[in-house]
């Protein structure tokens, strides 16, 4: 393992640990990606108690639904899955068809909203933080990312552990450890959300070129994480971890 990969395990392991000790309830949103199972290894692996959830929009790929499974299998842990509410799919019904998603930013987070965004306040409701798998690098939206802020949006802690990691690290880290992954990553998926937004990449396009494809870079967030939204001056907690090896 390269010693930059061992500073920056070391230091998502820090996070995880110190959350587990100084919070009651802490939770971690999974959207079944990559980096999203480094994190449910790490967790799994050293069972610690921490909830896992997705957000099961309606829209997910069969292939990311069936890594649900393989991960009960290997770690012997459920994943929650969260469903959007009847009554929010039937007010984005009324609002707009399926397909003007494409049309505007606005239409498309219309159903972010009703299928990620509100289903995603149910899941935190009582835990007191919760923890993403995003990666500064990912992109320009995340360039700024902290490894632990406060989410006003929710008004708890939010522990983004695998900041610092490369694309690169995630795939080694991966590999190393024989960690299950979706079957799409193997064709040409890097980044994987909702089945009508998400299409494979070119060769040597950005990583998450795939992801609402249609739209511009700097719109490329569904809402999840407000704080990414030209948002430079976030409000950042300076978090005291405990150092711990594997
Ligand atoms: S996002 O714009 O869809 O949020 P990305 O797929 O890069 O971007 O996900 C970033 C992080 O948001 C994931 O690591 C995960 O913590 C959370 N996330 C995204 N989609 C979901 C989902 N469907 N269910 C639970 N968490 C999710
Ligand atoms: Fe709807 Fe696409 Fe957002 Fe999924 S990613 S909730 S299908 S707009």
């Amino acid at each position: 393992m390269s010693s930059q990969l061992s500073t920056a395990l070391s230091t998502t392991l820090s996070i995880l640990d110190a959350a587990v000790r100084r919070h009651r309830r802490v939770v971690f949103a999974t959207s079944l990606g990559k980096e999203d199972m480094v994190l449910t290894d790490l967790i799994g692996r050293q069972g610690l108690p921490i909830v896992i959830f997705t957000l099961d929009t309606g829209k997910l790929h069969t292939e990311t639904l069936a890594l649900l499974d393989d991960i009960t299998a290997r770690y012997a842990i459920e994943i929650e899955r969260i469903a959007p509410t009847q009554a929010d799919l039937d007010v984005l019904a009324a609002q707009q068809p399926f397909d003007a998603i494409y049309d505007s930013v606005d239409s498309r987070r219309a159903c972010c909203n009703a299928r990620k965004v509100r289903p995603l306040a149910r899941a935190l409701a009582g835990a007191n933080a919760w923890i993403t798998g995003q990666r500064r690098a990912q992109s320009i939206t995340r360039a700024q990312l902290p490894l632990s802020e406060h989410d006003a949006a929710h008004g708890i802690e939010k522990l983004n552990p695998l900041a610092l990691w490369s694309s690169e690290e995630v795939d080694f880290y991966l590999r190393n450890n024989h960690v299950p992954i979706n079957a799409l990553h193997a064709q040409g998926f890097p980044s994987i959300g909702c089945a009508p937004c998400t299409r494979a990449i070119a060769l040597g396009e950005d990583e998450r070129a795939g992801r609402w494809w249609w739209e511009h870079p700097e719109h490329k967030e569904c809402g999840l994480h407000r704080n990414n939204d030209n948002n430079p001056r976030r409000p950042i907690i300076h978090i005291a971890t405990a150092s711990q090896t594997v």
